[in-house]
């Protein structure tokens, strides 16, 4: 925030390294950036939840974003969403108990040539099956 004079301008930059030191953005950080940079709160949680790269919760270990965005939703992304809850009991928005896994559901990755698609730390799945995925999964979850 100093080095960009505390402009209210580079709240999304502020966010970003935020997001880098802790590993994501709790109310008490959400809030300290919103003095600091003098915008309203709301402004500052408005940003923080539009863009899906923010998490507002700790992330497990490895993330999993499946793309519901129109494209992917029309190639039955949803049975990627049933496998991984059949599979690692978790749903959108939740980390595995052990937490090496968080689930997440984001509007398009901009894959849609490669639809269904999912991100699996960082590294997109194209044409995404319930194989597929779970071979990646299991490459990172080390299972
Ligand atoms: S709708 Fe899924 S990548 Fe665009």
């Amino acid at each position: 925030m100093r080095r960009n004079g505390y402009r209210p301008d580079a709240l999304i930059e502020t966010l970003h390294t935020a997001q880098e030191a802790f590993g994501y953005l709790d109310d008490e950080t959400l809030l300290f950036v919103s003095h600091a940079l003098r915008v309203a709160p709301s402004q500052v949680y408005g940003v923080a939840t539009f863009y899906h790269f923010f998490n507002l919760k700790p992330q497990g270990e490895h993330v999993c974003s499946v793309c519901l965005g129109t494209a992917c939703y029309i190639k039955k992304a949803q049975k990627l969403l049933d496998f991984i809850e059949e599979t690692y009991g978790v749903v959108p928005g939740n980390t595995t108990e052990d937490r090496k896994l968080s689930v997440l559901t984001v509007r398009c990755v901009g894959a849609c040539g490669l639809a269904p698609a999912a991100v699996v730390d960082g590294e997109v799945v194209g044409n995404a099956t319930v194989d597929s995925l779970r071979e990646r999964l299991e490459g990172v979850l080390g299972k």
